[in-house]
């Protein structure tokens, strides 16, 4: 036998969330958007030129580009677009974190962050939340190789005002702040427009949940030129091509309908609301969110058996089995029919 299997890297992967098969299934358990993205979206899929697909992509995807600049204010020279947030955030760390300190993020957060970490030989602390969930801005202000907040943090859904997060980019001026706003568009306010105050900030943002666009995975970065311009390297050294041009177009016909994201997280703001108080008259605590998802509680119900009888309802949620998380479950606000559903599930259990 070889002995290559010393020579092989092996690392601990990110584990996503389940994606059955079968129509009779309430799938509330990946914070998927249940509305379809824009018409706008199947329009320009109806009169996409397959002849484009023998060329390859313009990869600096400037037709996109221009599209989130115009929503956000900001350059076209300040955004990097990848394949989903999850790559635009591996190429964050890939680029930002090359010093031997720690690189800071909240022991309870989008857990994909540790793995990037392990998989960069990026050394990490994981700083404890509070015993309310909140992340404690002070917590930040110590010596560092870089920050990563995901505003709303998942899986609690809690929002950090935008002041509280500003003096923790403030005192890191020495290292790279990223914050991920995967789930900003259901009641936060964007940190994007203090990345022309602060040039140690990157904010990261996903088509996938808002603009109910996670089957085509493009995600993008907006930070000052010289850090999009570092990540781009980094990019063009690794596969200059990441996004499709199918996808592009995609994007940026959802990225041209503002108006068609901000009435679905309307109506998801809502139900998620509506969620809350029914979920709060059968005896459960929920902490405060402004995400597609809520993180809640019952002292006298097992979470995980919960979790169980669901799955056997066929009702999907997400269960974290690790301490500090093992009481609770994270559940994706659905459409309002599938969350009377999961409450009618619930009242019989
Ligand atoms: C906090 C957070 N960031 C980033 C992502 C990645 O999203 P995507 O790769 O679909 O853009 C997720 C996905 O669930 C997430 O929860």
């Amino acid at each position: 036998m070889g002995s290559w299997r010393d020579k092989i890297r092996k690392t601990e992967p990110y584990i996503p969330g389940e994606q059955p098969k079968g129509s009779n299934i309430i799938k509330l358990n990946t914070n998927e958007n249940p509305y379809p993205p824009s018409p706008k979206v199947k329009e320009a899929i109806e009169s996409y030129d397959a002849n484009n697909l023998r060329l390859y992509p313009d990869f600096v995807c400037s037709s996109l580009k221009s599209a989130i600049a115009h929503t956000y204010g900001v350059n076209e020279n300040e955004i990097f677009l990848g394949n989903g947030s999850d790559e635009v955030l591996a190429f964050c760390f890939m680029t930002f974190f090359d010093s031997d300190k720690k690189v800071l993020f909240p022991d309870i957060t989008y857990s994909f962050y540790d793995v990037w970490c392990r998989l960069y030989d990026i050394p990490y602390e994981r700083v404890p939340l509070d015993d309310g969930f909140n992340i404690v801005p002070e917590d930040y202000f110590k010596e560092n190789g870089g920050v990563v907040i995901a505003n709303p943090n998942a899986p609690t859904g809690i929002y950090m005002e935008l002041e509280a997060l500003e003096e923790i980019i403030k005192r890191n001026g020495d290292s790279i702040v990223i914050i991920d706003e995967a789930y900003i568009d259901f009641g936060g306010i964007s940190a994007a427009e203090l990345i022309h105050k602060y040039d140690n900030l990157a904010v990261v943002q996903t088509f996938s949940k808002s603009g109910a666009l996670a089957g085509i995975r493009v995600g993008y970065a907006m930070a000052n030129p010289e850090l999009i311009g570092a990540m781009e390297a980094v990019k063009n050294s690794f596969n200059s091509y990441t996004l499709d041009s199918l996808s592009q177009t995609i994007a940026e016909a959802a990225a041209r309908d503002r108006e068609y994201i901000k009435d679905c997280c309307g109506k998801i703001i809502k139900t998620r609301e509506w969620t809350v108080a029914e979920l709060k008259r059968l005896g459960f605590d929920t902490l405060p969110s402004l995400s597609n998802f809520i993180f809640t509680t019952n002292k006298n119900i097992e979470a995980r058996d919960l979790f169980k009888y669901l799955r056997e309802q066929n009702i999907i949620v997400r269960y974290f089995d690790k301490p500090r998380t093992e009481k609770y479950l994270r559940i994706t606000i659905g459409t309002q029919k599938q969350m009377e559903a999961l409450i009618e599930a619930i009242r019989r259990y």
